[in-house]
């Protein structure tokens, strides 16, 4: 038997739930297949072309009905009603967060603060596009009148990842892309500098992406890159060579971005949802305005069946359910994503920010405190490489950790035919961990650890779209049993005030203001640092 965390349950589960956790808690994977002939078929659920098996996780058909119950409680339904029609269901910060509003097919309006915001949206597309083609042609001329050709988007967090993943994963080796697009997000110069090193001045358009067009490694960023063109190519207006996705336009364009060349933003999106809107401008260019449309599609039939599916069949609900259960009934705190996919290398990082900046909240939307534990931290890197790495401690360490294991069923290279042996690694890997092996005690291997296998039919733009559009809506599910608000993000913004006078006395020396009521070790770190300049 495994060693649970088993935390205290919360007061408002019913005694049905209750007893199902308790049930659940001491009871062997092999003996839930053993007494229910009709597991796989129950607990596998599909929807937007993805299909999650549920049946190698520690949970009945029973026990999941008792935890959708539980979510009708807590206000599911209204909640998820709430989400699509554009209510405030960002209550902190006032908004909406109608990141479904920018791949909804539904011509209807739908109005924020008495705005239909639909023609705003489909405006804004059309602008994108005429940008993407205008560059694709080789009609938009920088400084010295050279057409560009090539794109350096910067920005950080939902403003880099979302993008930067999908046009990772649309690569396709036998297609040349439209515009390369080479990403910076780090505040290490090294960053900047090693695309800088590949770019020619003349010829690279720099995308700056910032919601609030005031984030410190963004904004750092891009002045150095308009330093670098000035230097460069020897001209002080260099504007031409820049394109803006913010919703502080007036920042944008003080900065030095022509208000043509500047795309909207809005404050009803959140920036880790971000990437349907302008800020997947990257997308369009590097892999055309088809591509973005069919992603958008993709994640637009997700919507629909988000929307529409009875909660029992409803894949992001029951996988949003099957989250809380992991964490709340038994007490992983931890959970991996590995994707069997090279094309999709990027996703642990991008889920990173989308599962802990929303769910990492330690209080309910009313302010009081969460009685149980909410989002566990989530890591992962792609198969077979993973398996290289931490599944030895996957298979035999001391803690229990659910895996969720993503494989695309047929490949989009054209190289011989190891596709086979990936999907066979991945399928191997959660049979392994589920049935373990006897053996000698260095040998053998419990078994009986948790897994989902989402398959998807391939890595195109659509499936991409469904696949992050199902991530964001089990969040949003996982948010509403924690009763959490998941569309703010107060907690990062402590690190980024102290790092300014951090900055401020590394840049001028030990009289710095600010940083004499420092703790201890941090002092003594910043005499080290200030030493080594
Ligand atoms: O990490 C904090 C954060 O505010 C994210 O939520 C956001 O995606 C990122 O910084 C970048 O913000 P902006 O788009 O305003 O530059």
């Amino acid at each position: 038997m495994q060693v649970y965390m088993t935390p205290e349950l919360p007061d408002d589960v019913t005694e049905g739930l209750a007893t199902a956790v308790r049930a659940l808690r001491a009871t062997r994977l092999d003996a839930l297949f053993a007494h229910d002939a009709r597991r796989v078929e129950q607990l596998t659920f599909a929807g937007a072309g993805l299909v999650a098996d549920l049946s190698k996780e520690r949970i009945t058909p029973g026990a999941l009905a008792e935890v959708l119950a539980h979510a009708e409680r807590q206000g599911l339904r209204e909640w998820m009603h709430a989400l699509f029609a554009g209510e405030k269901v960002n209550q902190t910060e006032g908004r909406p967060a109608l990141h479904t509003a920018l791949r909804r097919r539904d011509p209807a309006p739908l109005a924020v603060a008495g705005t239909d915001v639909m023609p705003l949206v489909r405006a804004t597309r059309e602008r994108m596009r005429a940008l993407a083609a205008a560059v694709a042609a080789g009609e938009r001329r920088g400084a010295t009148g050279e057409p560009l050709r090539s794109v350096v988007a910067i920005g950080i967090g939902g403003s880099d990842l979302g993008p930067r993943l999908v046009c990772d994963a649309l690569r396709d080796p036998r297609t040349p892309v439209v515009t390369p697009v080479t990403f910076v997000s780090n505040v290490d110069p090294a960053a900047l500098a090693r695309a800088l090193a590949e770019a020619d001045p003349a010829t690279t358009l720099f995308v700056v992406v910032s919601k609030t067009f005031t984030t410190e490694e963004t904004l750092a960023n891009a002045t150095t890159a308009r330093a670098w063109l000035r230097e460069t190519l020897a001209v002080s207006d260099v504007s031409a060579h820049f394109v803006a996705v913010t919703a502080a336009v007036d920042r944008a364009t003080a900065f030095g971005v022509d208000a043509g060349s500047v795309l909207p933003m809005w404050d009803w999106v959140g920036g880790r949802y971000s990437l349907w809107s302008a800020v997947g401008l990257p997308i369009m260019l590097m892999h055309g305005a088809d591509a973005f449309a069919q992603l958008l599609d993709g994640a637009a039939a997700l919507d629909e069946h988000f929307a529409r599916e009875p909660l029992a069949t409803n894949l992001p609900v029951v996988l949003g359910a099957l989250a809380w259960w992991n964490r709340v009934a038994l007490g992983h705190g931890q959970r991996v994503v590995v994707p069997y996919a090279h094309a999709l290398s990027l996703l642990p990082l991008y889920l990173q920010q989308l599962s802990l900046e929303s769910n990492g909240k330690r209080v309910r939307r009313d302010g009081t405190p969460v009685a149980g534990p909410t989002e566990p931290s989530l890591w992962g890197s792609p198969g077979t490489d993973g398996q290289h790495a931490y599944f030895q401690w996957l298979h035999q360490g001391t803690d229990v950790v659910p895996v969720e294991f993503v494989v695309p069923l047929a490949s989009t290279s054209p190289l011989g035919d190891q596709h086979a042996m990936l999907v066979a690694n991945a399928f191997a890997q959660a049979q392994a961990l589920m049935t373990g092996r006897g053996g000698t005690p260095e040998a053998a291997c419990p078994g009986d650890r948790p897994s989902t296998t989402v398959l998807l039919p391939r890595v195109d733009a659509w499936h991409v779209g469904a696949l992050l559009a199902l991530w964001e809506q089990r969040t949003f599910v996982e948010a509403v049993l924690y009763g959490i608000n998941p569309f703010d993000q107060y907690g990062v913004e402590l690190g980024k005030t102290l790092a300014r006078p951090l900055l401020a006395a590394l840049r001028a020396g030990s009289d710095a203001p600010g940083t004499d009521a420092l703790d201890p070790s941090t002092a003594a770190l910043l005499v080290r640092a200030r030493a080594a300049r």
